[in-house]
């Protein structure tokens, strides 16, 4: 069964404001059509129940609007788009927290965004700041705590809650040697446990490591898609 089904998806942005209702109507008369940008085009892409897909390309290829169409953050313009299963997105750093509320209060905070109750994120509270190793820092507020830190909160919450299929955009590049290594040995253990993870990273060697399929996008579209060695040899190849 298939965890992600993507078919035909195209997402497209207005690449130019419209501030007028006068600009409207004379854009109208003229039948100019307003110009858009694609971030992504034309894209078809299944990934299988307990997958492990690392995604790269250069910035601005569509990577991380990619990860948003598949967790239900970005509705596509057009194409159809299928998640099966609970899905727990991890993404740009910072979404899902309050600068005001401390690291403990967060973690209920983030839950809730996730759709976890405060008795489901009570019971595994423990586990949370243990591997977050953040037991000193989890009563200050959120906004003393270093980018690194953040990062290190937004893991152990989004690999705490049980999800199906967990996606991470960049997440692992700010976080220290020894944090990255128990990551690193986290994302195995899901793969282990037959769930799905979708890794957008530009750290290749990790990527590697982790997947064993990697999908190239570049500006929107893919551009090759297999296995991970393959495929990251030749995007090191054409850079
Ligand atoms: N909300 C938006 N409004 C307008 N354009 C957008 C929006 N979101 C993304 N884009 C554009 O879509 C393109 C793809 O963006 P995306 O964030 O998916 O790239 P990326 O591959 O994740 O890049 P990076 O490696 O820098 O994270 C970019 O050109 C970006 O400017
Ligand atoms: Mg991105």
């Amino acid at each position: 069964m298939n965890a992600i089904e993507m078919q035909g998806i195209g997402v497209r942005y207005r690449s130019e404001k419209i501030r007028s209702l006068k600009e409207l109507v004379v854009r109208g008369l003229a039948r100019r059509k307003a110009p858009y940008f694609w971030s992504l085009r034309d894209v078809t892409l299944s990934i299988a129940s307990g997958e492990s897909v690392g995604i790269i390309g250069a910035n601005g290829a569509g990577k991380s609007t990619l990860l948003r169409v598949a967790a239900g953050i970005v509705c596509p313009s057009e194409g159809v788009a299928i998640s099966r299963g609970s899905i727990v997105p991890l993404m740009e750093l910072g979404t899902g927290f309050e600068a005001e509320l401390s690291g403990r209060e967060n973690i209920f905070f983030n839950g809730a965004l996730l759709g976890r109750s405060r008795a489901q994120m009570r019971s595994q509270l423990d586990a949370i700041i243990a591997f977050s190793g953040l037991e000193q820092f989890i009563d200050a507020p959120l906004r003393t705590y270093s980018t690194g830190m953040v990062a290190r909160l937004a893991f152990s919450i989004a690999t705490a809650v049980d999800a199906e299929t967990i996606l991470l955009d960049e997440i692992l590049a700010v976080g220290d040697a020894a944090f990255r290594q128990r990551c690193d040995e986290r994302i195995h253990s899901f793969v282990r446990e037959g769930r799905t993870v979708v890794l957008v990273s530009h750290e290749l060697e990790t990527l590697v490591r982790l997947c064993r399929r990697t999908v190239w996008l570049s500006h929107g579209a893919v551009v090759a898609d297999g296995a991970s060695e393959q495929v990251v040899a030749d995007y090191q190849r054409q850079r």
